[in-house]
């Protein structure tokens, strides 16, 4: 009976086949990974804290009352929604397993588009922790991604964790707060007239750094809204390595299939996403994009445009540019910790077709790694 154990997890694993938000500080509940897009531990569907339940015995973070916080957490898929963009949040709530209605909102932001389903995004939001002191309670994280693409036990992704909130020599003196402060995301509909969407056909091709990791990597867009298909080459750190993080990747994504894949060079293997719908490569509010206009004609932020001028969107630490002389040319995404992708070389032209056709190991590929059931229904 010594494998019954082992068995009996892996089974539990192969549960939860999907993906999309992963907690860190404080720790989650359950298991953790963020080491691939797509990680298993990072689906938790069902409210409120995706069917991993706590004990008195659990893992649990000690926190300090009334204290700033970094919550820190990872988006571990993209599924930006143009129908009705999505949002992100971390709220909190007392006791061993609360229930939904027992969570306040603490803290809330729009989704952005990364356009691109397979992105790992990490989010590092200060927040103010409740002032009361509590031996059981939960902090959580939710992304509300509104996307009926993902539509399986809802649509809405949980990680929970469980922490104690503990009183400080100092906020024991301090008069209690009365509320907690919330925040709700900006619903703003101001359509400028500048908001626009790149060309129907066109190729592009980008460097993305963050800066806190030594994160690089450089690479090529190809975009044809008309035939609904993408293709994204990207060398990671150097693309010597066989890791996610070291190595040199092909993306296909045909929006009429609703398959992506993610071919790595270096290990010739290739895994097999359900995508979600086709989205626009447009900016502003007048697309339905969560970005809001902020100015038109200023110099462009990259340092690969420093004589060029910019159009600018914001939403919330997104920074969005694009070329104001030219076709709506993508120039920067980039945030205040220094992280910025930077698309040089745009051009308006037509996409051979062989662009877009997957290699024969992505072909032979029919295993649906990170799809939702409901996708599944759709698609398979
Ligand atoms: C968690 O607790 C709820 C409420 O008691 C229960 O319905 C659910 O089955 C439990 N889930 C697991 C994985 O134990
Ligand atoms: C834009 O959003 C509205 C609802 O706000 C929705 O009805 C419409 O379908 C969306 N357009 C696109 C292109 O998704
Ligand atoms: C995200 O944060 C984790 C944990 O700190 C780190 O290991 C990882 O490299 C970060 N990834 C990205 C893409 O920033
Ligand atoms: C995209 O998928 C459709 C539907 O399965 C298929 O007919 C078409 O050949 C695919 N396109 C490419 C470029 O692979
Ligand atoms: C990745 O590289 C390591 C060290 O170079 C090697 O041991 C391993 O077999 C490689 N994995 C794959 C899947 O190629």
């Amino acid at each position: 009976m010594h494998l019954a154990f082992p068995l009996f997890v892996l089974f539990i694993l192969g549960n939860g086949v999907y993906t999309h938000i992963c907690l860190w500080a404080p720790m989650q509940r359950g298991q953790f990974d963020i080491s691939t897009p797509g990680a298993h531990p990072c689906y938790r569907k069902i409210g409120p804290c995706g069917n991993v339940n706590s004990s008195s015995s659990s893992p649990r973070t000690s926190l300090v009352a009334g204290s700033k916080y970094k919550v820190e957490f990872q988006q571990n898929l993209n599924h930006y929604y143009t129908g009705k963009p999505g949002a992100l949040d971390i709220s909190f709530a007392v006791g061993l397993n609360p229930a939904e209605g027992d969570f306040h909102v603490l803290h809330s932001f729009s989704d952005y588009n990364a356009m691109n389903q397979i992105t790992q995004t990490n989010f590092s939001v200060e927040i103010d922790l409740p002032s009361q002191t509590c031996d059981e309670c939960v902090l959580r994280v939710r992304y509300l991604s509104n996307n009926p693409e993902e539509d399986d036990h809802g649509t809405v992704f949980h990680q929970c964790s469980d922490v104690k909130l503990t009183q400080s020599s100092s906020n024991a003196l301090k008069p209690k707060k009365s509320e907690e402060k919330t925040e709700k995301p900006i619903v703003q509909h101001n359509e400028d007239p500048h908001d626009c969407c790149a060309p129907e056909s066109y190729t592009n091709a980008f460097f993305h750094i963050i800066p806190a990791i030594d994160y690089h990597s450089e690479g090529l867009i190809f975009y044809d809204k008309k035939v609904q298909q993408m293709r994204v080459i990207v060398t990671v750190n150097g693309g010597r390595g066989n890791t996610t993080f070291d190595s040199t990747f092909d993306m296909w994504m045909n929006f009429t299939s609703g398959r992506q894949y993610y071919y790595n060079r270096n290990t010739g293997s290739c895994d097999l996403y359900g995508l979600d719908y086709w989205n626009d490569w447009c900016f502003g509010n007048k697309y339905n994009q969560t970005e809001d206009f902020v100015a038109a004609d200023v110099k462009c932020t990259s340092p690969y445009g420093k004589t060029r001028n910019c159009n600018q969107w914001r939403n919330g630490e997104f920074l969005f540019e694009t070329l104001s002389e030219s076709a709506c040319f993508p120039s920067s995404i980039s945030r205040p910790s220094g992280e910025r992708i930077d698309y040089i070389k745009g051009a308006a032209a037509p996409i051979p077709p062989s662009t877009f056709v997957p290699n024969s190991v992505c072909m032979k590929q029919t295993k649906v790694k990170h799809a939702s059931v409901g996708w599944m229904r759709m698609h398979a």
